[in-house]
């Protein structure tokens, strides 16, 4: 689906969504007089009241090539009415013409904007995604393909509309990422993917097992070897600031394309919920997709370790030791605690190879995560205030939150093994979250600005909300972009 501003009414729509605060505005959008006449009607039999996402459906126009026109309330604490209401109603437009090809959206010029504009435009393209390729039949797709929103200021707008554009499809390919089945996207065709995203700009490289044997990296590799799908290691760089020599700013991610629990397998119920696994590893990659497309002014490195972990003769198994890259040996008492096991020498090769400005990873990590915050909010865990305050900033700003959690010294002490340097899970149980984000920050080096967001709870949900249907939700390739640009560009 697209969007457009464009400066009139087309002969084309199929139907009219007008977003309007009061009546008397009515007469001032440009629309013809026996418009005015059919909706002032509609307004008056309904006793329609302008409230806040009030809506109103008129069919049986007069003119016969329109088939409905919608009349939105925005309500009348008008000041309330904020960037992310305007994307939110730009959400229910997509969601409420989807029997439509093509529509019209006219609001009311005292109430809006050029930023609130390009919002509602943003929110209808978040809003429109669809994962239905594995549909044969019954496929309730939206017939949508253009949404024209008329401004007088048209030209600028389109120009400065490509950033939202750019965004919404690094989260479309995140959501892709997540919603694919295990069968389908393993490890290799993960990264196959992603050296594709080639063509816009992006390097890419991809180590294999026997690559990252020789780097030592024997964390990574022992969630994977339960699986007949090779581990893969990939890594993405976007250089767009060339004109300084500066430190990389690093992304990691956890892409385990399925887990099963392993050797410490988890309950049939709802594990088919795991292919999302590599919700963290789809943010990153999602997120360095759009830094490409809207060619932003920084360098910046992902990193995504891609494995599945399954139960096999061959499978890790719990009691068993490994040297991670850094050099500290680690008890495996889980396996199914998996995702720091990889991130552990996927943060560690990051540091070693970029020395990163800061480095930020995100996984799916606990379900101690979902517990603490549910569906909501997104756990931060991190060794460093400033970072933490714009993290926390830029996800308020873009609606996708995060809360920041403790890390301590005395949480760190839990996860001392008695017979290696550390284990993979803490102890005495409880603190889940904290403690596995403890696990990790034995492989941060202390001059490393670091963040850990736990979005166990946010990558993908049953219910979906204003700007997704539901399945995967993209989260974190939003906040990222606007920690970047707001930061670091
Ligand atoms: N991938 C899971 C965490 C998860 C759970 C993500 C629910 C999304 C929804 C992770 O690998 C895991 O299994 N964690 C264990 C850790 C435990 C063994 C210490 C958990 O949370 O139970
Ligand atoms: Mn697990
Ligand atoms: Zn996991």
């Amino acid at each position: 689906m697209k969007v457009k501003f464009v400066s009139k009414l087309s002969k084309m729509s199929d139907a009219i969504f007008i977003i309007l605060s009061k009546k008397s505005s009515l007469k001032n959008l440009g629309l013809k007089d026996e418009f005015i006449k059919e909706i002032l009607r509609s307004i008056d039999n309904k006793g329609f009241k302008f409230k806040l996402n009030e809506m109103l459906e008129i069919n049986n126009l007069s003119d016969k090539k329109l088939k409905s026109i919608f009349v939105y309330g925005l309500g009348n604490k008008l000041n309330n009415i904020s960037f992310l209401d305007y994307e939110k109603i730009g959400g229910r437009i997509t969601e409420l013409t989807k029997s439509k090809n093509q529509i019209s959206v006219i609001i009311d010029k005292d109430v809006s904007n050029d930023e609130f504009l390009m919002r509602l435009g943003y929110g209808s393209i978040l809003g429109s995604y669809e994962f239905n390729k594995y549909k044969t039949k019954n496929l309730r797709k939206s017939e949508l393909s253009l949404i024209e929103i008329i401004t007088n200021n048209s030209l600028k707008i389109n120009r400065n509309f490509n950033r939202y554009k750019c965004i919404a499809e690094g989260v479309f390919f995140a959501r892709d990422l997540v919603n694919e089945p295990s069968n389908i996207l393993y490890p290799k065709e993960y990264a196959n993917r992603i050296k594709k995203l080639k063509k816009y700009g992006l390097k890419i490289e991809v180590f294999g097992e026997t690559k990252m044997k020789a780097l030592k990296m024997d964390s990574l590799l022992g969630v994977g070897q339960g699986s007949q799908r090779e581990s893969q290691l990939v890594l993405m760089h976007w250089n767009g600031n060339k004109a300084k020599k500066t430190k990389p700013l690093c992304f990691v991610g956890k892409g385990v394309c399925f887990d099963s629990g392993g050797i410490s397998i988890k309950p049939s119920n709802k594990m088919e919920e795991m292919i999302g696994d590599m919700g963290g590893s789809a943010a990153v990659v999602g997120t360095m997709l759009s830094l490409a497309k809207r060619k932003a002014k920084v360098n910046a490195i992902g990193v995504v370790g891609l494995v599945e972990n399954m139960p096999d003769g061959k499978a890790q198994k719990p009691g068993d030791i490994v040297k991670s890259m850094s050099g500290q040996t680690i008890e495996i008492q889980n396996t199914d605690a998996e995702g720091r096991l990889v991130l552990a020498d996927a943060l560690w090769y990051a540091q070693k190879r970029f020395q990163p400005e800061l480095m930020i990873d995100l996984a799916t990590l606990t379900g101690a995560m979902v517990v603490s915050l549910g569906s909501l909010i997104a756990g931060l865990f991190s060794n460093n205030d400033k970072l933490s305050k714009q993290i926390f900033e830029a996800g308020f700003n873009v609606d996708e939150k995060v809360w920041r959690m403790p890390l301590h010294k005395n949480y760190d002490k839990l996860m001392n093994s008695k017979n290696a340097d550390v284990q993979n899970i803490n102890y005495v149980g409880g603190a889940g979250s904290t403690t596995a984000a403890q696990f990790l920050q034995r492989f941060v080096l202390n001059k490393t600005p670091w963040a850990h967001l736990d979005i166990a709870g946010m990558a993908f949900s049953k219910y979906g909300g204003a700007l997704n249907s539901s399945g995967a939700t993209g989260f974190g390739v939003r906040l990222l972009n606007e920690l970047v640009e707001e930061n670091y560009e």
